[in-house]
């Protein structure tokens, strides 16, 4: 059977991908290693946040299915890698993935193929790594079939821009293999932005993380120290984005979490150092940064107890929203984690609500909810607003508690603890 497109790996970036494709009357397949995730979708179930079971739905009445057999990469014109990279334990970008995604488009490859990597890594990934393997049969990129890198910009939960609004970067192993990719994903997306390269368009998408791990930390270290002013950051944040120019707001928290801002800006740092023999600073500072933010809320959380005579342990400390983003339920790399395990450590009672967390896994144990919100934060020692989910009603929760602490900065006035 002739297909537009096989998309490998289903979760959080290819399905938003196929969706979209899908939408434009492509015909696409899903290809991914887990059968679970393959059968959960041939039954009409969507696992990742953006895409409800209707949407699934409306793909499959658009002709998408799910496999597990990588021979479908045979008779597709496009091939498009959305595999995980994470970090290896060195902290190197782990290309497993990758590269076994990439062995079984080798497998199958054919003149005429476009092949692209969307999975965010370090520059030269897709010339030094993917190509070999591609071309290890004879066929030679940009020859006899197009390769090129195009990052994947999707940012989950997000309602204004999605896979058609966001402009797409493409960068090919040759030009025409960058004209191949954006004639693919013109197919689709608004406005696709060509790059001079595979490693510009790998590197843009270093920098764009880069650019907001580093801002984050930023506005978390001023948090510290203007806490101790006595100023308040998030009224100094409105008033300095006033500025119509030259400033971009970004906003302190607890810590960062997901699957890119806390982990791309590795790859880089990783391989300046591998390559270059020397460190990437401004990464390494502000990896520093963010990820003693959720020490510095247990200082904090502690600070407050002791204002009203509580010692850490034994307090009732309730935390709410768990996730790393509002509205969502993906929890990798949430701050919310260490928090509760720094506070079980010193011996607090830790108590979590989150409407899109059902089980929470911490430190080898699983929490269930509390079963009713407003019981809980009336009584709690301390309840602590980690993600504010837009369902909560912040006003309401701090008025029943007995103190609360606020690390998003969404309360006014002095009934809150903020950050
Ligand atoms: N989630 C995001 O918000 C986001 C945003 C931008 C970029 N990215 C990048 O996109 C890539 C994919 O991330 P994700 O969040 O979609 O991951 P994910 O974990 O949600 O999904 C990946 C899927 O790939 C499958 N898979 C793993 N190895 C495979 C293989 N060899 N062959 C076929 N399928 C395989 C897994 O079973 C899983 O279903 C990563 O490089 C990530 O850094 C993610």
């Amino acid at each position: 059977m002739a297909r537009d497109l096989v998309v490998i790996g289903l979760g959080y970036v290819g399905l938003p991908l196929a969706q979209e494709a899908c939408r434009s009357g492509l015909i696409v397949t899903g290809l991914d290693v887990s059968e679970h995730v393959v059968a959960g979708l041939n039954a009409g179930r969507s696992h990742v946040d953006d895409l409800s079971d209707a949407d699934i739905a409306a793909m499959a009445d658009a002709g998408f299915t799910a496999t597990t057999d990588a021979s479908v990469i045979a008779d597709a014109d496009t091939v498009v890698i959305c595999v995980p990279t994470p970090l290896t334990p060195e902290g190197g970008p782990d290309l497993g993935a990758v590269l076994g995604a990439t062995r079984s488009i080798a497998a199958h490859l054919r003149p005429g193929h476009l092949i692209v990597l969307e999975s965010t890594t370090y520059p030269g990934t897709t010339d030094d790594e993917v190509r070999p393997v591609l071309e290890a049969g004879g066929l030679v990129a940009g020859r006899d079939f197009h390769l090129a890198f195009s990052p994947e910009r999707i940012d989950p939960g997000n309602p204004v821009f999605g896979m058609r609004n966001t402009p797409k970067v493409v960068g090919g192993h040759t030009a025409a293999c960058t004209d191949a990719a954006a004639a693919f994903y013109g197919r689709f997306v608004d406005t696709v932005v060509p790059a001079r390269g595979t490693r510009e368009a790998e590197m843009a998408k270093l920098l764009e993380n880069t650019y907001r791990h580093i801002n984050i930390a930023l506005v978390n270290e001023m948090a510290r120290f203007c806490h101790e002013l006595d100023i308040d950051l998030w009224d100094v944040i409105a008033a300095a984005k006033s500025k119509p120019f030259g400033f971009q707001a970004f906003y302190p928290g607890p810590g960062v979490g997901g699957h890119c801002i806390p982990i791309d800006p590795n790859y880089l740092s990783y391989q300046v150092q591998a390559k270059l023999g020397y460190p990437f600073r401004f990464v390494e500072l502000a990896q520093e940064i963010n990820a003693g933010m959720p020490t510095y809320v247990i200082r904090r959380v502690q600070d407050i107890l002791n204002e009203d005579g509580k010692p850490l342990r034994g307090a009732r400390v309730l935390l709410l929203g768990v996730t790393y983003k509002p509205d969502i339920a993906d929890q990798r790399e949430s701050p919310a984690k260490p928090i509760a395990q720094l506070l079980r450590d010193k011996g607090a009672i830790v108590e979590y609500h989150d409407p899109h967390v059902t089980a929470w896994r911490v430190g080898g144990e699983t929490l269930a909810p509390v079963d009713d919100l407003q019981d809980a934060v009336a009584m709690a020692d301390l309840t602590v607003l980690l993600q504010n989910h837009n369902s909560y009603d912040v006003a309401g929760l701090v008025a029943s508690s007995r103190r609360f602490f606020d690390t998003r900065g969404v309360t006014r006035g002095d009934e809150a603890v903020r950050l």
